[in-house]
């Protein structure tokens, strides 16, 4: 019995301690930026912790030796990575403190929020030498409510960084990206009204082309509220009024312009309360699956897609601005796609945002990525948490057409199966109008023949799976002459990931197209686009990968030196020969 109570307080505490969830859209709030220059000190050793340098203790009389400081140390960019800013972080998987000072005054009627776009991969976060609480993740936003905590005048901010690979983490120890570490996307104070709307999801009904089922919700004392959802453009200015629980249903009818690639049309919605107002520019369109056919706004459409790393392959860092994801998409809208799938994790909401704007539509995901715990028992909660906080920021995004909830994990794993459809079934019950899939590349090939079965397939809406036929795994026969046993013979099939590495510019080993060269990564384009007409109910391919990325298990150092060398275009922004034959691929889709 005294166990069990010790371990609820514990739990409790934890609880206690967590971050918040994140109010959605904090861009359109009365936000202070934080970002900028941090004062840090790098502590290899996690010493910090022991001297609780959060304290920021300062000598009282002669013989007090404080033994450490952030007073006379060096200084990081925030938001940014801190591995590529200093050469001395290149490899860090380590803890880093980070110190922000800034200024504010309280005001009585207001409430005050922090506000983290995400840090990688644990965040212990202070203010004024006192714990606000910790967040686990590294690619999603959290928040803590400071209002009464913050002091008039100066306050110290201050948020240990810890990106150390964790067993029981997600992801969990071994991962083919660089791990990079730090407080990596934006940082801000968000003032609000005591009653403000934290969250609202406004998006078409399922399968619908002009009714908007939805919700927002008000946090605060103020729960009931008469509320407007606007549209101006459209002459909707849609009246309700929130419940004792600060919610108002919102079913309204309209006459879009529906959004897609060709017509990424976006509307300025504004929400309002009579304590708060909140503008976003929101499109409208419906994803869904109808048999072997992935069908957009009740059309069929072929999803001609790409992988990207959330990397700016010229800063050799990790992406977070308009421009990084301008970069991106607009390198992925040249080979000609109108899907871009973000691989393995959800990227910055700039990116999400951006892609929208292009035309581009979004596969979302969550690290859930190959050696995962998932017998630890706080795993599920740790996926579960990172798939909540992934649709809350998202779910708003008409790009957004597909969440992704695993990618290349074992079937035999103890507890992955049941895990994973129980977060699948959660996923769709927060989100009914979207594509849910887990990637897998269990599938086996024998006699030049594919046999695609996972227990998995029967809770994805598409079979999605990778192959490195050509690659990893020599062909077996001619790729026109491939042949495919799958058990779910209706549902459509997305080859996720396939391709090869090569060095720009290089020949390879000996005198014929070696590995490593130009021609044997084309060579593998034109098998794998020519095995494509064979596979059954084929409603999309996503080469790996768009550009060239740093990951420290590629250390072939002649041709990777520290990259993965499977993107179509080099680091340098240089298209490699396959590249051509992707996009005169997309070209006859
Ligand atoms: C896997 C995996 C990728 C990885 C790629 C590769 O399929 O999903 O993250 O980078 O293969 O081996 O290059």
């Amino acid at each position: 019995m005294k166990l069990t109570l010790t371990f609820v307080i514990i739990l409790l505490f934890v609880d206690l301690l967590s971050a918040q969830t994140a109010m959605i859209n904090h861009q359109s709030r009365h936000l202070t930026s934080l970002n900028g220059e941090w004062k840090v000190i790098i502590d290899p050793t996690d010493i910090g912790q022991w001297r609780q340098v959060w304290q920021e203790r300062k000598p009282q009389k002669k013989t007090d030796f404080i033994e450490y400081s952030f007073e006379g140390g060096p200084e990081l960019s925030v938001p940014g990575d801190f591995n590529s800013q200093r050469c001395d972080l290149t490899y860090t998987e380590g803890i880093v403190w980070n110190k922000k000072q800034f200024n504010y005054i309280a005001k009585s009627d207001k409430r005050l929020f922090l506000y983290f776009g995400a840090v990688n991969y644990l965040a212990d976060v202070y203010l004024n030498g006192e714990k606000l609480g910790s967040h686990e993740g590294g690619f999603t936003p959290f928040q803590f409510e400071i209002t009464g905590k913050v002091k008039d005048g100066a306050n110290s901010l201050v948020v240990k960084v810890d990106n150390r690979r964790l067993k029981n983490g997600v992801p969990g120890l071994g991962y083919d990206w660089l791990n990079y570490g730090g407080i990596t996307r934006d940082v801000a104070l968000v003032e609000t009204n005591n009653t403000y709307i934290d969250d609202y999801s406004i998006q078409l009904k399922k399968g619908s082309l002009d009714e908007v089922l939805g919700w927002v919700h008000l946090d605060g004392t103020q729960a009931g509220q008469a509320v407007e959802v606007k549209i101006p453009e459209l002459n909707v200015d849609y009246k309700i009024r929130s419940d004792e629980n600060g919610l108002a249903k919102v079913d309204l009818t309209a006459d879009f312009q529906l959004w897609s690639p060709e017509n990424p049309k976006l509307y300025q919605v504004i929400i309002k309360s009579e304590t708060d107002s909140v503008a976003d520019e929101i499109g409208f369109r419906s994803i869904e699956v109808d048999g072997s056919k992935v069908l957009l706004n009740k059309k069929p459409i072929f999803l001609k897609a790409v992988n990207i790393h959330e990397e700016n392959p010229y800063k050799a860092a990790r992406a977070y601005s308009e421009v990084d994801a301008k970069i991106l998409l607009n390198a992925a809208k040249e080979l000609g796609c109108n899907l871009v799938r973000l691989a393995h994790y959800p990227h910055a909401e700039n990116m999400v945002k951006e892609a929208e704007k292009m035309g581009i539509m979004v596969w979302d995901e969550i690290p859930v990525y190959q050696h995962i715990e998932f017998s630890d028992s706080l795993v599920p909660a740790k996926m579960e948490t990172m798939m909540k906080e992934m649709v809350r920021r998202d779910k708003n995004r008409c790009g957004v057409v597909i969440w992704s909830l695993s990618n290349e994990t074992y079937p035999g794993t103890p507890n992955r199966n049941e895990a994973l459809i129980e977060l699948t079934q959660k996923c769709r019950a927060l989100d009914s109008t979207r594509l849910i899939v887990h990637v897998i590349n269990t599938q086996s090939y024998n006699n030049n023949t594919f046999n695609v079965w996972d227990p998995l397939y029967n809770y994805s809406d598409l079979i999605a799976l990778n192959e490195y036929i050509g690659w990893y795994i020599p062909w077996q026969g001619k790729p026109s002459e491939t042949k495919w046993k799958i058990a779910w013979p209706d549902k459509p099939v997305f080859i996720s990931e396939f391709g090869g590495g090569a060095l720009y510019g290089s020949d390879g080993p000996g005198d014929e197209a070696g590995q490593w060269s130009e021609d044997y990564q084309k060579q593998i384009y034109m098998d794998q686009t020519t095995m494509f007409s064979t596979v059954p109910n084929l409603c999309g391919v996503c080469p790996w990968i768009l550009f060239d990325y740093r990951s420290l298990g590629r250390m072939n150092q002649v041709y990777q030196k520290g990259y993965n060398r499977k993107g179509l275009i080099s680091e340098h922004g240089e298209k490699k020969k396959a590249w051509y034959i992707m996009n005169e691929y997309y070209k006859t889709k």
